[in-house]
């Protein structure tokens, strides 16, 4: 069945009556564009086939009633009166509605029943997910007009003000904006997207290492600040404004530490901008040439790769006939990896790498063949019939 048809089935089952709408997020991964957004740089992700769902109907008593089929204790509260709690996933439902109430948007109740089969905690963005499928319910029974990028900010904001994790933009652009069949090169600084192709005959493989560590970490903010300190010693807004040339001519003068951060943001931002190039002129072998290039990047100057990333891709990569190029995708330290593989050859591929990698660590990875999906959207709406 379904997550589709699971979600209506089980708020018929709850609610005695046929859900008005049916809403989605996907999750997603990032084909090159690493550590990126936060510098204002540009990011090359794709939302994939794996979502979060909720089907669901307006209440007219200004409550929240969402019962998640993968997590316990439902969100139930007044959009009047909420504050914050500790209650894990039902802090995302508070947090989009305090972002939206704070927006000014005068929101209508709800009640729903969600489920999704992103893992959660991997790097493919379930909060993110999570994030747009309740700002996507909340604009389709409060008729408000759905901007994706205003929505993505608004995600961006309770995550880093109601949940308290430090992250960019990129996940919840990528939720919010994806283009079905396309990639999304998304320039951070001003959240303007262009779609992209996948060179045709291609695939994208994720291999999850079945390694995980939070994003909550100090790492993540220890390079964030290590990027403005960057920035600041080359007196610009963002480390998205110096280019190689001016990075060569001045690098000299700062500590080593700080300009090997620099360097894998200033080299990775055009790697992005190449590999759109690629991806446009159907040159699946520089694009995997870069994704290559990109995590050498990650592993060695940026440093938020790990052992059992590197072995994955260095499984990838022993797979010729299959492979153009594989990279650590996300965060880091733990999570996935990305893939780009001849599509005729993905399966092989991936169980090729799954024996490889379980010999190599005695760890079982995930790996998903995925296909670029629609942002968050609405995919039923029983309106006319209600
Ligand atoms: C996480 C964050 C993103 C981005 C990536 C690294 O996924 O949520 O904003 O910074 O790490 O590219």
């Amino acid at each position: 069945m379904s997550l589709q048809e699971r979600v209506t089935q089980e708020y018929v089952k709850r609610f005695g009556e046929r859900p008005l709408f049916v809403v989605r997020a996907p999750g997603r991964v990032n084909l090159i564009g690493e550590h990126t957004d936060y510098n204002d740089g540009f990011v090359l992700p794709m939302a994939i086939d794996r979502a979060i769902y909720i089907a669901l109907s307006p209440r007219s008593d200004n409550r929240i009633e969402l019962h998640s089929l993968d997590l316990e204790n439902p969100a139930d509260f007044s959009l009047s009166d909420f504050e914050k709690g500790n209650e894990s996933w039902v802090e995302y439902v508070k947090g989009m509605a305090w972002a939206l109430q704070e927006a000014g948007f005068d929101l209508t109740g709800w009640q729903g029943v969600s489920a999704g089969d992103i893992p959660v905690g991997a790097g493919l963005s379930s909060s993110a997910a999570l994030e747009l499928a309740i700002a996507r319910a909340f604009a389709t029974v409060s008729g408000l007009d759905w901007d994706p990028a205003q929505m993505a900010l608004l995600g961006q904001k309770c995550e880093n003000e109601w949940v308290g994790v430090n992250c960019g933009i990129m996940d919840q652009m990528i939720s919010a904006a994806g283009k079905e069949g396309h990639a999304l090169l998304i320039d951070c600084r001003t959240l303007e997207s262009c779609t992209v192709p996948l060179p045709s005959e291609t695939a994208v493989v994720i291999l999850d290492t079945a390694t995980r560590r939070g994003l909550v970490d100090s790492a993540y903010n220890e390079r964030r600040q290590q990027c403005e300190d960057a920035a600041a010693f080359f007196g610009v807004p963002a480390l998205r404004d110096v280019d190689i040339d001016t990075f060569n001519a001045k690098a000299e003068g700062l500590d080593p530490l700080t300009r090997k951060r620099a360097k894998h943001i200033i080299t990775e931002n055009q790697r992005t901008l190449d590999a759109m190039a690629a991806m446009l002129q159907e040159e699946p072998r520089i694009l995997g040439k870069l994704f290559n290039e990109s995590h050498t990047s990650l592993r060695d100057d940026f440093e938020v790769s790990s052992k059992e990333l590197n072995q994955i891709v260095d499984c990838a990569m022993r797979r010729k006939t299959a492979v153009f190029g594989a990279r650590m995708t996300g965060a880091g330290f733990g999570g996935c990896a990305v893939a780009l593989v001849r599509d005729y050859h993905a399966k092989a591929f991936a169980n090729a790498v799954s024996a490889c990698y379980q010999a190599a660590t005695g760890l079982q990875p995930n790996i998903y063949i995925c296909y670029p999906s629609e942002g968050a959207n609405v995919v039923v709406s029983n309106l006319e019939n209600a």
